[in-house]
């Protein structure tokens, strides 16, 4: 098959090289992809938004399937354009991707499922905002109702604050993001990321995983798209992720079906897991960045068949074969991330580190430039390595960060301290 992967960052690098161990894939493009994808598959370049763009690449390109790594095409509609025009995707219609790209909409969605959830008012006028914050008292979660990447959560630890939150958000501080806005009971417990395919009837839970959000050891500091990663999330026992799909997962699929807007991908469900109990958090409509990294490195070739029984429809026939193993990635950021940070820096030593199914150097933001790789982004490098132990895992993910000459570079250290 002639594969085209969507995406630049270290999900794609990812799921390129899950995708390249597998028999079926004769031919892989990625766009834009980034350098370390470009030394394992050709990558082209195109506006990845642009639905027109890529069907007319995929034509040219005889393209049998085409798997869109993050939300903005999915957003954008660019499933839908595919399929249109009779190209296999794996990934949701601009309509089911709603369930990331408006909050109210995926509360909604979890109302009409009865799926437990945090109590929540939705709101287009400051006021009425203001005035249900201050009868629900702090802490408090105030949300810009759209996407507004990663940044439009604020939790508040007081009225003012939330007030403070809720002015901003209406004043236009995100965009169209915050036109409307959603405010929540905050939650309590443990987070988790738990992993489904979807294709439209069939729910299959592939995995799970726990990111790191903050960037500083033991969880202080700003917030950022994650620092590292592992797999199996502890929290997420078999017994609460069983409890997950019978009460949150499959109602909320039922009835994206049930409104005519089946779901089809892979569904990133964060969890808050508090006393057994799993409450939804929030859905994405892709896979999470680096989670997708640790769940490519346990699954390896498979993933591709899961991927595409997905696209055709078939997951009721396929199965996740489980090895009893953990993996963990560790994130290098440019030094100043998520502030600003300084680009073209040279990193060296990425040719003389093990790269197999045990240990994988996957690449976010890199370029090639006059014949060594340079950072292009904030988060640049994600040290992934498997074990039969998540300390054997760490072990190995640490030694390929040691390995690496990136003066300009950090990570945190304490990657997996709460399973460890
Ligand atoms: P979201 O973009 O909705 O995932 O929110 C970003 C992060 O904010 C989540 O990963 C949680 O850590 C936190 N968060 C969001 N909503 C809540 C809530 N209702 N209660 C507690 N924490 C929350
Ligand atoms: N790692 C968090 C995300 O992908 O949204």
């Amino acid at each position: 098959m002639n594969i085209l992967i969507l995406g630049s960052g270290g999900r794609e690098h990812a799921l390129a090289w899950a995708t390249l161990q597998n028999p079926k894939c004769d031919k892989l493009i990625v766009a834009p992809g980034n350098a370390g994808i470009a030394k394992i598959a050709e990558c082209a370049s195109f506006d990845i938004n642009d639905g027109g763009a890529v069907c007319e690449f995929a034509h040219e390109n005889a393209v049998d399937l085409v798997i869109v790594g993050p939300e903005a095409p999915l957003a954008a509609g660019v499933a839908d354009r595919l399929r249109e025009a009779g190209f296999l995707v794996f990934g949701p219609s601009a309509a089911a991707a709603k369930l990331e790209a408006s909050k109210s909409f995926t509360k909604e969605i979890c109302d009409a499922a009865q799926a437990p959830t945090a109590a929540y008012g939705h709101f287009t006028d400051a006021d009425q905002a203001k005035a249900y914050a201050t009868a629900q008292g702090a802490p408090i979660v105030v949300k810009a109702d759209g996407l507004a990447a990663g940044k439009g959560v604020i939790i508040a630890q007081t009225v003012e604050e939330a007030c403070a939150a809720i002015d901003d958000m209406f004043g236009g501080a995100f965009g169209g993001a915050g036109a409307e806005v959603v405010i929540e009971e905050f939650m309590t417990g443990e987070e988790a990321s738990f992993f489904i395919l979807v294709d439209g009837e069939t729910c299959l839970p592939i995995g799970t995983a726990q990111d790191h959000k903050r960037v500083g050891e033991g969880d202080t500091g700003l917030n950022t798209g994650g620092m590292g990663a592992y797999s199996p999330a502890p929290v997420l026992t078999d017994a609460i992720a069983q409890k997950a799909m019978e009460e949150i997962i499959r109602p909320t699929m039922a009835e994206m079906a049930k409104r005519g807007m089946p779901y089809q991908g892979v569904l990133y469900a964060g969890l808050m897991i508090e006393n057994g109990q799993p409450r939804l958090v929030e859905y994405n409509v892709r896979f999470g960045d680096p989670e997708c990294q640790v769940l490519m490195l346990r699954l390896g070739a498979q993933a591709f068949d899961l991927m595409h029984a997905c696209a055709e429809g078939r997951l009721d026939e396929a199965q996740v074969n489980w090895a009893d193993d953990h993996a963990m990635t560790v994130v290098l950021a440019a030094k100043g991330y998520p502030g600003s940070y300084e680009k073209g820096t040279v990193i060296k030593g990425l040719d003389s580190l093990p790269e197999d199914s045990m240990n994988m150097m996957f690449h976010a933001g890199t370029a090639e430039k006059d014949g060594g790789i340079v950072a292009t982004g904030g988060r640049v490098l994600n040290a992934t390595a498997r074990g039969a132990t998540l300390q054997e895992a760490r072990a190995r993910a640490y030694a390929l960060v040691d390995a690496t000459d990136w003066p300009d570079g950090f990570c945190r250290r304490d990657i997996g301290w709460r399973a460890l």
